[in-house]
């Protein structure tokens, strides 16, 4: 602990001529010395006393560092046990070229899915929801929104639409919406994902378990059946720190070209 300490402060040190605010020279002495593996995922950061003895800088210098750095999601705090490197996610990389579900993604990889519910249930749909689906006002939506969890990390907020003439009962899905869907022989096999980045908002970020404010993906699924009907409307947020996706690209030759 003291050896953390000690690195820190040395790095405070190299870093003391910049002329910067005591505070950012400290959180950049900090995040340096975890991006040096200094300290690793896991380990307690000194205590704010030691941290501000061997600094000779003041603790609320010290605890204003600190803070900066809890809420860029480097640093975590468990109230009674004290600041430690925030752990580092494993970053899942996921193929943009096959139609796959979450649970089929994450028992490829060996990881424990589950989910918790956030809403289901039958809805007048909204306008986005009408189009999309190709619905009358008169109609109803089931709505499917979860908190995806793959070995106990929440990677992803969906909320899933479809209409209610398809999914009868969203309370009775059980683990998987696509293997519910196989069931009735309505499993997509064909869709168009539009990916962007986005800023989660509080609450998101709250059931991501990351601090407000930082990097997501937003990501809308349309899925289509074999008739060219859409059967899935989804719109999810990600978590920016686990993902990767990955698509292969290839030359196309000069027939191919200008095809979508
Ligand atoms: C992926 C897609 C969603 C889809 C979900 C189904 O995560 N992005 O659009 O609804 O898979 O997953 P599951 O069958 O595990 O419920």
């Amino acid at each position: 602990m003291n050896d953390a300490a000690d690195q820190i402060f040395a790095t405070l040190k190299q870093s003391s001529q910049s002329g910067a605010p005591l505070y950012l020279q400290l959180r950049k002495s900090i995040e340096d010395a975890v991006n040096r593996g200094l300290i690793g995922p896991g380990d307690a950061l000194p205590s704010e006393r030691d941290i501000a003895t061997k600094a000779d800088i003041s603790r609320v210098t010290v605890r204003k560092a600190v803070q900066d750095l809890v809420k860029g999601g480097i640093l975590v705090q468990r109230h009674g046990s004290g600041t430690f490197v925030a752990p580092r996610m494993e970053r899942v990389e996921q193929s943009l070229s096959r139609l796959t579900s979450f649970t089929e993604d994450m028992a490829r990889r060996g990881m424990a899915v589950r989910s918790q519910w956030l809403d289901r249930g039958l809805y007048a749909p909204s306008p986005d929801e009408m189009m999309v689906l190709g619905l009358s006002s008169s109609e109803l939506v089931a709505r499917v929104a979860r908190l995806r969890i793959a070995n106990d990390t929440p990677l992803a907020i969906e909320r899933a639409s479809l209409s209610a003439s398809v999914l009868r009962d969203p309370a009775g899905i059980g683990s998987s919406l696509y293997a519910a869907l196989e069931l009735t022989g309505n499993r997509p096999v064909r869709a168009v994902q539009r990916i962007s980045a986005a800023n989660l908002g509080d609450s998101d970020a709250r059931l991501l378990e990351v601090p407000p404010g930082i990097a997501g993906l937003h990501i809308e699924r349309i899925s289509y059946l074999a008739s060219g009907k859409v059967i899935e409307f989804t719109r999810s947020i990600y978590r920016g720190d686990a993902y990767d996706f990955v698509a292969e690209l290839r030359l196309t030759g000069p027939s191919e070209e200008g095809r979508p």
